[in-house]
């Protein structure tokens, strides 16, 4: 039975062997499945309580698989949670979104709002792990302060006396990390301060300073505050980037930064390389022939070779190449960050403003293509088109738009879908595949494709 499961967490199929080669009584299996979902959903609620204690249970670092880390996400999507630039309106909030690595929960920009989105959405705030923040301009930024006190058990000023918990920081937990550039740190200190914010945990801000910041000092003179981890590094960019800011077994992430009217960055999330699909029928012959225990399965399946007591060599399958995500934060040219986003699976790129004579009924008699990519660039943004050819620049295996004017409405109403498509066929005349324009609270997965590693 175990045979026909093709690829599988090692965790899971480590859990399906056990329970297939020693239970052979039917009833007993199903009875053991039923508590088996039991126990992993009571535990998955349990885990979202005690949320940042249990860091990566979903890596594979759980009690049953203490020897092999997990080598892949079970699923990436992307949750948009703010679309609009300028004003938000009745149909887009602010920008923010939130991408799921499988079971963690890091946040791209966090325009005001973003809490009351990430509550009618499917984010779970407790999951938040880290948050990363493209620039400062108000409309990505707004809505920092509020979440941490909100993620982070904060309270006002008005908790008083150490009886409320909310007054005493545990420091043991794992601290809410925030990416972002030059001003950051201080914009959060200064921000929680003034507002006299108290958090029940800690969190650490990492700036990536370019060539042109200051290199050292937090950019403040008001010192840490109690719940800030003086462990937050200034990261110097280096050939003009800043490379794994952040890397582990299973993902990592760089950072460029692309053109606009202040300082700002595009980020890159790369997924390690993941297992090639197991066929296990292949090697049971094998297996058996020479008694190996299952378990080598496990390895197999992580592309390892393995010497079996006869002294026949059997090869995993080859590791395919992991999932790509650019996410940009507003630009006119991204063009620096090419070639660390040259060929994601998943491009989101503003779009604020475009020439939609007939479509938008503001459109300008005076108003030509032209004029309106000159006015865009001009105020740091871009057009469909721009978006459309900078996707295809860095082949990138699917573009969604963000971003966009309160003259675009969001939403389900004939006149929103219409003016969407044809702002996402503009995009697309340039790149040449589908293009889809995000809504608020639209989640997308960022597909998987099978490439073997050179
Ligand atoms: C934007 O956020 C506000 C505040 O939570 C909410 O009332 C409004 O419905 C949101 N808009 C959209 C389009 O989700
Ligand atoms: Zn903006
Ligand atoms: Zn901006």
């Amino acid at each position: 039975m175990f045979l026909v499961f093709p690829y599988m967490e090692p965790r899971r199929l480590w859990k399906r062997w056990v329970i297939d080669t020693r239970l052979d009584n039917c009833w007993t299996t199903v009875l053991m499945l039923l508590t088996l979902r039991l126990f992993l959903r009571q535990s998955q609620r349990f885990g979202a309580i005690m949320s940042k204690k249990s860091y990566r249970a979903d890596a594979g670092q759980s009690s049953t698989s203490t020897s092999t880390s997990r080598s892949s996400f079970s699923s990436i999507n992307i949750t948009f949670l703010g679309t609009a630039s300028a004003q938000p309106s009745s149909t887009r909030n602010h920008s923010s979104l939130a991408l799921h690595l499988g079971r963690d929960v890091w946040l791209f920009d966090c325009g005001e709002a973003t809490q009351h989105q990430i509550q009618k959405s499917g984010v779970k705030m407790g999951k938040i792990e880290k948050i990363f923040i493209t620039h400062t301009h108000g409309d990505h930024i707004f809505g920092l302060i509020p979440l941490l006190a909100s993620c982070m058990n904060g309270a006002g000023g008005t908790a008083e006396g150490v009886d409320d918990p909310r007054t005493e920081v545990n420091m043991e937990e794992k601290p809410l990390e925030i990416y972002g550039p030059l001003g950051t740190r201080a914009y959060v200190r200064n921000g929680i301060s003034l507002t006299h914010t108290l958090l029940g945990s800690p969190y650490v801000v990492h700036e990536l300073r370019s060539v042109s910041d200051p290199q050292h000092g937090d950019f403040t003179s008001l010192g840490h505050l109690p719940f800030e981890l003086p462990s937050g590094r200034n990261i110097p960019q280096v050939d003009g980037v800043w490379t794994d800011i952040f890397k582990d077994d299973i993902v990592s992430v760089s950072a460029a930064p692309i053109h606009h009217s202040i300082p700002c960055l595009g980020f890159v999330v790369t997924e390690a390389p993941v297992p090639g699909r197991i066929d296990p029928k292949k090697y049971i012959p094998d297996i058996k022939r020479t008694n190996t225990p299952m378990t080598v399965m496990r390895r197999l399946q992580q592309g390892e070779s393995v010497q079996l007591s006869d002294g026949t060599v059997i090869h995993g399958p080859p590791r395919r190449r992991g999932r790509k995500v650019a996410i940009l934060g507003d630009t006119f040219d991204p063009s620096p960050i090419i070639p660390l986003a040259l060929d994601a699976d998943l491009l989101v790129h503003e779009a604020t403003n475009a020439h939609l004579p007939g479509a938008d009924p503001a459109t300008k008699d005076s108003d030509t293509y032209e004029t309106v990519e000159a006015r865009a660039k001009s105020r740091g943004h871009s057009t469909p088109q721009m978006a459309g050819t900078f996707a295809k620049r860095i082949r990138a295996r699917s573009l969604v738009l963000n971003h966009f004017s309160p003259r675009y409405p969001g939403g389900d109403t004939e006149e929103a879908i219409g003016i969407m498509r044809v702002i996402a066929d503009l995009a697309t005349k340039e790149y040449g595949k589908k293009v889809r324009c995000a809504k608020d609270l639209m989640t997308i997965e960022v597909k998987f494709e099978d490439r073997v590693l050179p």
